[in-house]
């Protein structure tokens, strides 16, 4: 039966003046202004409805494109017309009537099929908040159905009506400024409330600001420190690391069910959206990084798969992208986001000290960038010659021109990282490289926020895979286990359960240089007299935890004196001890245990015996510790942050093999023919291959090699600036 024309009569606000015929200006205060709340959906979405509770809410007028503008234009209801005209001419001429239409400050129902029309919608942006109840098709389907309506506008003979509205879905995802991600179930006010406070957060631009932890945040300094600063500048100011000032934004669970249907981009796209507010990227750039970011560079669909490895313990797969390891999770979408985030005019070069997994994954990101962001936006990384491993390396020297570039130095890590800071002390040359190639030196290091922030999505994305799998129920708790270093993978963990995720315990697990699993067991982070230990791990051989910080200030109730105090401790002292009502919540949120070098192999080769699973060495850490400390009473996810030919030498020991190949590239083929699963890492093959037939620029320790290296990138890779 019959054809969809969304909305019933219209209600005539009363303090609407209709001026000319097709123009509405409200004369009260809208929350947005003169800007007009525009609600925009598929038929069925509940625009109409939800747009008449909104208005009543708000005391403005109502429009309802079909009553008020379609139907006045024509002279005739809406369903005459498309019988008359046809499909095609139908969207014309509604897009054209639209095109007409002036209003301000009123609450504006859309029809399903305005959003197909470029022109009108230009225009309709213009006028306003552009809101998308983003409902989900089978909740459309099914209320369509009760609607007895089976065809909707521009559907052709022979498309099915899901087929079309997953056809309209880009143009909504094209056209929104909001999302309100309407759960099953929700009812018409449940949604209106949604939108209003979707309206109220984009008013409130001002409240996501971001604060330090070492800054006692009494509101004096009026200067705000917004999205983009905190991604531009990195670290805060006086040493701190920035949060947002509130916190992360709780979902609700049907809301998380919504997720649960989706795929790893959108999700990752749909979260983000609620932790970056829409004026500091705008909802279709952010779209358009994250499917760039998640789509063709990882060699898993998923992305970040979860896999059943043995019991209750599952392994999430962190290692699909580029580079092998679960940076390139972060580090395939940060640089697009601090490329966007970069003031006009400067060229900006991030230079990065590495002795690890980190260079390859920024490069890699970096060098994907294109057009003008590329010609601007460059990373120079400095290695130590001798102080990575093989295949690190390879992986790094891939990267020789453009605006990626990997060199290495004849000293040791701290040499690079000293010579780094060093460059940034050094007025002079600051001060050359501005004038002369309008360049600013830059970091990207594992404390700037736009690297964290991205790790959110892959942990409640781990825990929506084993609801939608049937391993739990939603609302059921799961632990995480994660091999630590910085924290940062920790770190982000608690602030998926911040966002509501029920995650029961963070377990934290170290091999041998066990720093943190001392501070969690004892409340005392104590660097006196500690030295780091070569281990199968390396990525977690760390003193000083950077991301640690962020948990205290979390865990403190955000007490910056406390943390402030317990840092610049560490830095006199080398040591600090939490106080005691800290060292209770620590306790309630984490658990941590560490992992001798034996213990680490003897697991990789048990597993693999057990299972045909192949584990790296830091998954190994964690399967360790998890083994060791969870109950067995829920699920545990095991972090896997690299893929196993990504520490082929370690491996190939653990497994026993009796003759270890040389070559890297001939580990990893020995490496496939062991290991039943997971696939070799085949981007990672192949850019083994490639480079291993490449020399690489090596540099002599001294400071003004270095500084030459920064200065022949600049010259070559970026735009002259006049
Ligand atoms: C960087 C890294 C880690 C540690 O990450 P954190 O953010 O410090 O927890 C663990 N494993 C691998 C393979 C890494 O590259
Ligand atoms: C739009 O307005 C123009 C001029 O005001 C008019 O000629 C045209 O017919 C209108 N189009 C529609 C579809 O109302
Ligand atoms: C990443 O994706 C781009 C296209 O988006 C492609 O050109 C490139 O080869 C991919 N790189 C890897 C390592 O998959």
């Amino acid at each position: 039966m019959g054809l969809l024309i969304v909305g019933e009569l219209a209600l005539r606000a009363a303090r609407c003046h209709l001026l000319a015929s097709k123009s509405w200006i409200c004369t009260r205060a809208s929350p947005l202004g003169g800007k007009n709340i525009v609600l925009m959906g598929p038929p069925g979405a509940g625009k109409t409805t939800v747009g008449r509770i909104v208005a009543h809410r708000l005391g403005l007028p109502v429009i309802d494109v079909d009553d008020n503008i379609l139907e006045k234009t024509w002279k005739m209801p809406v369903a005459a017309k498309l019988a008359s005209v046809g499909g095609e001419r139908f969207l014309e001429e509604e897009g054209q009537a639209l095109c007409n239409f002036s209003a301000s400050g009123c609450v504006v129902s859309l029809t399903g099929s305005n959003p197909l029309h470029a022109q009108a919608m230009q225009h309709i942006k213009q006028t306003g908040l552009v809101i998308y109840l983003d409902v989900l098709s089978e909740d459309i389907l099914q209320r369509l159905a009760r609607m007895k309506v089976n065809r909707i506008v521009g559907q052709e003979a022979g498309v099915s009506m899901s087929e079309i509205l997953q056809y309209r879905k880009q143009f909504y995802e094209k056209w929104l400024d909001v999302r309100v991600l309407c759960g099953t179930g929700d009812t018409v006010e449940e949604v209106a409330e949604k939108v209003l406070n979707a309206v109220e957060r984009y008013q409130k631009h001002a409240a996501e600001n971001y604060v330090s932890t070492r800054c006692d945040n009494t509101e004096s300094s009026s200067q705000k420190t917004y999205f983009s600063d905190v991604v531009v500048e990195g670290l805060a100011t006086d040493g701190g690391l920035y949060v947002p000032k509130n916190g992360f934004p709780k979902i609700d669970d049907r809301e998380w069910l919504r997720l649960a249907e989706m795929s790893y981009p959108e999700r990752a796209l749909v979260l983000l959206e609620k932790c970056i507010h829409p004026l500091d990227v705008c909802a279709l750039d952010l779209r358009n990084m994250v499917f760039k970011a998640y789509s063709s560079n990882f060699s898993s669909e998923a992305v970040a798969p979860v896999k059943h490895l043995s019991h209750n313990q599952y392994v999430q797969e962190l290692f699909h992208g580029p580079t092998a390891s679960f940076k390139d999770l972060a580090l395939q979408l940060m640089p697009q986001l601090f490329a966007y985030c970069l003031p006009p005019m400067c060229n900006y070069l991030i230079l990065v000290a590495t002795s690890g997994d980190t260079g390859s994954a920024v490069l890699n990101g970096f060098g994907r960038l294109t057009g003008a962001e590329r010609h601007r936006t460059g990373v120079l990384v400095f290695f130590p010659e001798e102080g990575v491993s093989e295949i690190q390396k390879l992986q790094m020297i891939s990267y020789r021109e453009g605006n990626a570039r990997a060199v290495s130095v004849l000293s040791d890590f701290d040499f690079c990282q000293k010579t780094i800071k060093r460059m940034f002390g050094e007025s002079g040359l600051i001060g050359h490289l501005a004038v002369e190639y309008g360049t600013v030196l830059s970091t990207a290091n594992s404390i700037n926020w736009a690297r964290l922030l991205p790790q959110v999505v892959y942990h409640s994305s781990a825990y929506l895979d084993l609801c939608r799998d049937g391993v739990i129920r939603f609302g059921e708790p799961i632990d995480v286990c994660i091999p630590t270093g910085n924290f940062g993978n920790a770190m982000s963990a608690v602030y998926a359960k911040q966002m509501g995720i029920p995650i029961r315990k963070v377990i934290c697990a170290s091999n041998q240089n066990c720093i943190i699993t001392d501070f969690i067991t004892t409340g005392e982070y104590d660097l006196r007299g500690r030295l780091l230990l070569p281990s199968h791990s390396p990525a977690i051989d760390i003193l000083k935890s950077s991301n640690l910080e962020r948990f205290i200030y979390y865990l403190s109730d955000r007490d910056s004196h406390l943390v402030k105090d317990l840092f610049s401790k560490l830095d006199r002292q080398q040591h600090f001890k939490v106080p005691e009502p800290l060292f209770g919540r620590i306790q309630q949120e984490v658990q941590a245990g560490w992992c001798s070098e034996d213990d680490c192999l003897a697991a990789i080769q048990s597993i693999h015996t057990q299972t045909g699973y192949v584990m790296d060495t830091h998954t190994a850490v964690a399967k360790v510790v998890a083994d060791r400390l969870q109950d067995g009473s829920c699920p545990v996810v095991l972090s896997s942050t690299a893929h196993y030919g990504k520490f082929a030498p370690a491996v190939l020991k653990a497994l026993k093999i009796p003759t270890v190949p040389q070559d890297p590239v001939e580990q990893l083929k020995k490496l496939s023919s062991t290991a039943s699963r997971p696939e070799m890492h085949r981007d990672m093959m192949k850019c083994l291959k490639e480079s291993s037939k490449r020399g690489h620029t090596v540099c002599q320790a001294e400071y003004s090699v270095l500084v030459e290296e920064v200065e022949s990138m600049i010259h070559d890779s970026f735009l002259k600036v006049m």
